[in-house]
Formats: C-alpha cells, sequence, structure tokens
C-alpha cells in the first residue's frame, strides 16, 4: 500500500552519465570542435571534466548541459601540473585511465575515500600489458595510480568479468597501439565507447563476443544528443511500476538494448511499460517511456541479465520488497565493488525496514510484499543509487524513511528529490 499518495506526471531526469563521460573524454582528444547537448552536468561528469582540462582540453560549458569541446588532437594532451581527482567516479578513472595509458607523460590519478576502495587491477594488468608503467596502492591495485604512458602495444584481453570501463579503457589504448587490440566479453556490457568511436572515424570489427579496433591518427569531432539516463529514470520506472493505479511518463530515455533489463524485469513481473516514438539520437535509441503501475510478482535474474540492469540492481530490489514472492539475483557479484557493496548495502538497509531478505555471495533474495517499519534510519554508505532506492521505497510506500547521507545523490542525479516531490500528489 502507498499510504494515500498518487503517482503521476512527467519526469525529465537529466542525461545519460556514461555517454556523458565519453563524449567528453572522446572529443577532448579530437581534430576540432565538438557539441555535446544533454550533458550531464553532476559531479562524476564534472570529474571528467576537470581531468581533461587538467591534460589541457578546452571545454567550453555555454550552458551547464550544452558544451563546446576545442579538441586538441589524438596526440594533442600535455601533463597535467597535478594530482588528477576523479572524485566518485569509477568511470573517470577507469576509463580515462586508457586514454593516460598511451600519453608520454606521467599522471597520478586519485579519488575520494569510496573511489580509493575499487579494485584498479582489472584495468592495471591489461594496459600494464600493452606497455604502460602503472603503479597504485595495495600492490598496484588500489587508486591513487601513477600512470606513466607511452608506446603502447596491441593485445588480445580476455576479460574476466564483464565490464565496460575496462573494455573501453583497453580499446582506447588500442587505438594508439602499434597493432591491433582485440577485447573478449564474457557477456556482453553497453557499448556507448563503440558507438561513439565509429562515430569517429574509428573501424570496429565485432565478430560474436570479440571487438577489434585498430590504431588510428586522428578522431573526427562529433554532435552528441546526450539521451536521458535510463539509470537515473530507474527509479521513477520503479516507483511507477510498483504502486498499482500510478502513472508516469519518462520522455527521451536512453534504450540502448544493452541497458533496458530493469525493463525486461520488470515486465516478468507484471508491470505495463510502453516505449513509445522509438528513435535514433546521437547514435543511440531513444524512447519516450510511460509506466502504469501494477501488482506485480517476484521473478529470478539470471547471471546474463546482470550486465544490462548492473547500475539498476538497488532500485530492482525496491519493486521486490514490493511484489508478491520471492525475487532473486544471482551472477551479480560485481555489486559488491560498486561505490558500495550494493548487496551489503541493500540487504541491511531493506531488512532493518522489516523487510525479509538474505545474501548470497553472488546475489540477494528477496520475500515481498513487505509491510515497511517507519522510524527507521537507514544508511546509504555514500552510496546514491542506494540513497535514492531507499527515498523511493519510502514514496512508494508512504512511510518515511530517513536515510543518511543523500548529498551523494549529486554525483549522478541533481534535482531528484524535486523530480521525486513532483510526481507525489495527494491521494
Ligand atoms: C559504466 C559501466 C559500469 C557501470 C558504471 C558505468 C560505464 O561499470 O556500473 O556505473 O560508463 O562504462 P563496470 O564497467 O564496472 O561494469
Amino acid at each position: 500500500m502507498n499510504g494515500g499518495v498518487r503517482i503521476s506526471g512527467t519526469v525529465e531526469v537529466p542525461g545519460d552519465k556514461s555517454i556523458s563521460h565519453r563524449a567528453v573524454m572522446l572529443s577532448a582528444i579530437a581534430d576540432g570542435e565538438s557539441r555535446i547537448e544533454g550533458f550531464l552536468h553532476a559531479e562524476d561528469t564534472l570529474s571528467t571534466i576537470g581531468m581533461m582540462r587538467a591534460l589541457g582540453a578546452r571545454i567550453v560549458e555555454e550552458t551547464p548541459t550544452d558544451l563546446r569541446v576545442e579538441g586538441v588532437g589524438f596526440r594533442g594532451l600535455s601533463e597535467a601540473a597535478d594530482v588528477i581527482d576523479a572524485g566518485n567516479s569509477g568511470t573517470t578513472l577507469r576509463i580515462g585511465s586508457g586514454i593516460l595509458a598511451a600519453q608520454p607523460f606521467m599522471t597520478v590519478v586519485t579519488g575520494d575515500r569510496y573511489l580509493r576502495r575499487r579494485p584498479m587491477k582489472r584495468i592495471v594488468e591489461p594496459l600494464r600489458r600493452m606497455g604502460a608503467a602503472i603503479t597504485g596502492r595495495c600492490g598496484d591495485t588500489l587508486p591513487p595510480l601513477c600512470i606513466r604512458g607511452g608506446s603502447l602495444k596491441g593485445i588480445r584481453h580476455e576479460m574476466p568479468v564483464a565490464s565496460a570501463q575496462v573494455k573501453s579503457a583497453v580499446l582506447l589504448a588500442g587505438l594508439y597501439a602499434d597493432g591491433p587490440t582485440t577485447v573478449v566479453e564474457p557477456l556482453p556490457s553497453r557499448d556507448h565507447t563503440e558507438r561513439m568511436i565509429e562515430a569517429m572515424g574509428v573501424n570496429l570489427v565485432r565478430e560474436g563476443r570479440s571487438l577489434t579496433v585498430h590504431p588510428v591518427g586522428r578522431l573526427l569531432p562529433i554532435s552528441v544528443i546526450v539521451p536521458r539516463d535510463i539509470s537515473s529514470a530507474a527509479f521513477f520506472i520503479v516507483l511507477a511500476a510498483s504502486v498499482p493505479g500510478a502513472e508516469l511518463r519518462l520522455p527521451g530515455i536512453g534504450v540502448n538494448p544493452l541497458r533496458t533489463g530493469l525493463i525486461t524485469v520488470l515486465r516478468r513481473m507484471g508491470a505495463e511499460i510502453q516505449m513509445e516514438s522509438m528513435r535514433e539520437e546521437g547514435g543511440e535509441p531513444v524512447a519516450d517511456l510511460v509506466v502504469y503501475g501494477m501488482p506485480l510478482t517476484g521473478t529470478e535474474i539470471a547471471p546474463e541479465e546482470v550486465p544490462s540492469l548492473v547500475d539498476e540492481a538497488p532500485a530492482l530490489c525496491v519493486a521486490a520488497a514490493l511484489a508478491e514472492g520471492r525475487t532473486a539475483v544471482r551472477g551479480a557479484e560485481e555489486l559488491r565493488v560498486k561505490e558500495s557493496d550494493r548487496i551489503g548495502s541493500m540487504v541491511t538497509a531493506l531488512a532493518s525496514l522489516g523487510v525479509r531478505c538474505g545474501e548470497f555471495p553472488d546475489g540477494l533474495w528477496i520475500d515481498g510484499p513487505a509491510a515497511v517499519s517507519p522510524g527507521v534510519r537507514c544508511d546509504s554508505r555514500g552510496d546514491h543509487r542506494i540513497a535514492m532506492s531507499l527515498s523511493i521505497l519510502s514514496a512508494a510506500t508512504g512511510v518515511p524513511v530517513e536515510v543518511t547521507d543523500t548529498a551523494c545523490i549529486d554525483t549522478s542525479f541533481p534535482g531528484f528529490r524535486g523530480l521525486l516531490n513532483g510526481v507525489l500528489g495527494p491521494g
């Protein structure tokens, strides 16, 4: 039950985080002027702007969401005068390392206390094999990383875990190498880097799970229209889907098929989610979503589905808590090394709210529908997606939930609270 709140209206979520990072990094090393419209103006993506500016890029913020980037050219970056701070952003640090590994200078990249705990061996190992000298804390596995780039050789890299960040880092380093570089993915992950570099003139060969790039001398400038972020929309999709009678419109959402696992799973649980006016913008599929609240039933999420909903798992836990029966997620050990251990964060918070749930080493289970206890204080563990998920659970049930450290929401979704208040009406 939702305690008499009505959920309706239209929500315009901000631009896609993954695409915003890539657009800034890649246009900064293009030959000529690029334009980025609909850029996500949030802490994480501002960290990427900061990194590229520190390396000599010229990025003009014409408005907070419209950027003009005067590319310095493929070999035009220069050594930063100081340590680069990637803040909370794993994407800035990991994908950025792929570019830094090829630069003929030294860069030190660090991050906040959460990022400094996140595993970096996954990028250090292949980039070293290509010829970069990289050191870091804890046996070169944790930031800060010190990267001395230089001439690289092409490699074949079989990725042990599905990761778009690792794939992107190796492919971008491969563009600077002396021969072809191949990355083999265990499961397909988001392909925004591949789409963007192809639009910039790179010849990319896909064969099953493997991707090969050949070295280039230059990247063409681009004009990017960033779709709205499905990972931010996810909180509103879950809110509307799990409250019978709710109706929300979410226009202009990026619906890249490697990002829409949440929609597939919610539909399986009984949700009605329509994708209207399917179109392509800036090389990415986009649609207007309409979500109608329905009674939901629990489901099993298989390991193959995890990469397509990896950032949406905390929001999905909220739908699971409100659904009838058991929902289980397996093959999701990657959730333990996100901005927080998202399995531990969600199970701890939900259990304290009275939800029956538990952990697997590689996932979790939740039995619904839950009667959420009021007046409980839950720890976001400084993780934006945990903080937003718990806020959605509170909104969906009408039960006040106190969430610690909601400032972290600004890493990906400034304005979240205002948009949430805007769709909650009196019953
Ligand atoms: C991202 C890839 C994913 C995702 C992260 C953004 C990207 O991480 O969780 O929020 O932009 O490439 P992994 O590459 O670690 O799976």
